[in-house]
């Protein structure tokens, strides 16, 4: 591409530097930082054309992006006509995309005061040669010999990811390799819960490092974008998204990855349910029947794509009173009556504890910080169980299949 150095000449690092402004409305990062701008020209009499990669196919902010790129590219001096072309990335530019995310979101909250980070070396996307991967990711295969466990609710508050945090640190507590998965759309909480935080570091090939709590490992959709920015989660973006959590991250082998899923029966819960489809749905109830309405309908939808479903917690069930007694604040019944309904045990009745709240503020779940408490062996006692109900798949024989 012809191009000189002269001042105020119209070139594409002019354009480049003005479409810096524009914002993935998903990643909440610059589009030119994620690598999202593949080619700029400029031809004769300042009309532009810029190619543009948008992350997923039938991104439905894609005409908000193109409105905002010929917006910026039009206030540059000197241009006459923008021409903007859509095309959508490929797996490896997508891969860079996300990695750039997180690197950058971290940046920013190191630094919140801080100008942009200096063009990134990613910006220039290099072509991996070589086959494609094979497959899919070895977790989502129905052989993987990782226990997955979804833990589901009907709708939030009710404690879902509170056990799940408990849930991945109990497990790990008996000896497993665990794995801890957020990718709750409605509320990253898994980082805060864990006490989580600081550089998820990303490897020379792009992987993603998780963080290790208490012996966890773990991911959260938190580490990607910012906490602060209220973000629209569609379909095809946490689709995307949540593959890369499958594929990307350097988990090793796990005995177990527990999954704080979205809640509710909407799309997202769906399409998270999808995937994982031969994950073991544990349901999260409170003993309100109002709670277990919701629950129920989450469930029959599970049932619908064919998941298992292996039990119901319910959680918040009681307050142990100082003279022993059981306080049933919430009334009663609820999780027997949603195992019943759905034929599956009722695992676990949580007790309400201030202790429970505390470790879900101070990153400490209650297993790690009070394990004698009442709840920590109720939760000890769940993965016990767990164990026992969801069998393991020796690697021999996923083998064979
Ligand atoms: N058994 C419990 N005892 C005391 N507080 C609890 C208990 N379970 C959950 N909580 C608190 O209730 C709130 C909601 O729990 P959370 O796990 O975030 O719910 P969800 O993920 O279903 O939205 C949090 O403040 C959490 O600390
Ligand atoms: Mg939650």
């Amino acid at each position: 591409m012809p191009h000189t150095n002269l001042p105020n000449k119209l070139d594409d690092a002019r354009i480049r530097t003005a479409l810096a402004a524009v914002k993935d409305p998903e990643l909440g990062q610059s589009i030119v930082d994620l690598g999202m701008v593949r080619q700029i020209q400029v031809g004769e009499g300042g009309a532009v054309a810029v190619e543009v990669a948008l992350t997923v196919a039938g991104c439905p902010l894609h005409e908000r992006i193109d409105q905002e790129v010929r917006q910026a590219v039009g206030t540059v001096a000197g241009v006459t006509r923008v021409a903007v072309q859509m095309e959508v990335m490929n797996d490896q530019e997508r891969r860079q995309a996300f990695a750039a995310a997180v690197r950058l979101s971290e940046a920013r909250r190191a630094a919140p005061a801080a100008p942009r980070p200096a063009p990134a070396a990613n910006r220039e996307i290099p072509v991996r040669s070589g086959p494609a991967a094979p497959a899919g990711p070895a977790l989502l295969q129905p052989n993987t010999p990782t226990r997955i466990i979804g833990v589901a609710s009907g709708k939030g508050g009710v404690g879902k990811s509170t056990v799940t945090a408990n849930l991945a640190v109990a497990l790990a507590q008996r000896g497993y390799k665990v794995g801890l998965m957020d990718i709750d759309v409605y509320g990253f909480s898994q980082g805060r819960i864990m006490g989580a935080s600081g550089q998820p570091e990303v490897t020379d090939d792009q992987k993603i490092m998780p963080w290790d709590r208490y012996g966890v490992k773990m991911v959260s959709m938190g580490m990607f974008v910012p906490e602060d920015q209220a973000i629209v989660w569609r379909g095809p973006m946490l689709g995307k998204m949540m593959q890369q959590f499958f594929t990307d991250v350097v988990w090793g082998d796990l005995d177990w990855l527990v999954v704080d899923m979205p809640p509710g029966t909407g799309d997202v819960a769906l399409d998270v349910a999808q995937k994982v489809r031969h994950a073991r749905l544990l349901m999260v109830t409170t003993p309100q029947s109002v709670a277990m309405h919701v629950a129920r309908r989450a469930a029959g939808v599970a049932e619908r794509i064919g998941q298992s479903i292996v039990g119901v917690v319910e959680n918040m069930s009681y307050v142990r009173c100082p003279h022993g007694d059981r306080l049933e604040v919430f009334g009663r019944g609820g999780g027997k009556h949603l195992a019943d309904a759905l034929n599956v045990p009722l695992l676990a009745q949580v007790p309400l504890e201030p202790g429970v709240r505390a470790g879900g503020d101070s990153g400490e779940p209650v297993v790690a910080a009070d394990p004698t408490s009442e709840a920590a062996r109720t939760f000890l006692q769940l993965a016990e169980r767990l164990e026992q109900l969801v069998p393991s798949v020796a690697p021999a024989a996923a083998a064979t299949h």
